[in-house]
């Protein structure tokens, strides 16, 4: 039937809700953690903090490397530091992202397999062409790989 193959998204869950007050605060603090970034080959610094279920909150940068694929983005920096202060249970209720280009850069495809991983349902924020937009960690990546 149309609009419920595998990849139509009927099957979503909700998605997580977040206060306008959360929203604004893990922007401003994805703000700040891009100036920690390291890109000195790109010169194009992001900033990622994610709210887990749990209340923390946790900041990545992009880390790049002189050999370019060992580059890590600031999602993946910043949900490697929640599950190293929360462990293996964390789950992630809202992630955003910035950069410092002010450009539209949605996460990249790795990214979100692995934010879908922590939380299929969480909030992501990033910049878009005017502005933050919001979807939903399986709006940005239907059909998930997972291994159950
Ligand atoms: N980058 C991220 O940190 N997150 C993304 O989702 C996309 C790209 C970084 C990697 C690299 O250091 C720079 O942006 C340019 O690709």
């Amino acid at each position: 039937m149309p609009g419920e193959g595998p990849l139509s998204g009927a099957k979503q869950q909700p998605t997580s809700a977040i206060t306008a007050a959360e929203k604004t605060r893990l922007l401003d603090v994805a703000r700040a953690a891009l100036n920690r970034a390291y890109a000195p080959y790109s010169k194009f610094r992001v900033g990622c903090a994610v709210l887990t279920e749990g209340g923390g909150v946790y900041t990545g940068c992009n880390v790049e490397n002189a050999s370019y694929g060992l580059t890590i983005c600031a999602e993946r920096a910043a949900i490697c530091a929640a599950v190293a202060a929360e462990g293996e249970r964390m789950k992630l209720a809202a992630v955003a992202v910035l950069n410092s280009a002010g450009t539209a850069c949605a996460p990249c495809g790795a990214c979100r397999q692995v934010i879908f991983e922590f939380g299929a349902r969480a909030r992501v924020m990033y910049q878009g062409q005017d502005g933050v937009e919001e979807t939903s960690a399986s709006q940005l990546l239907p059909s998930g790989f997972t291994l159950s």
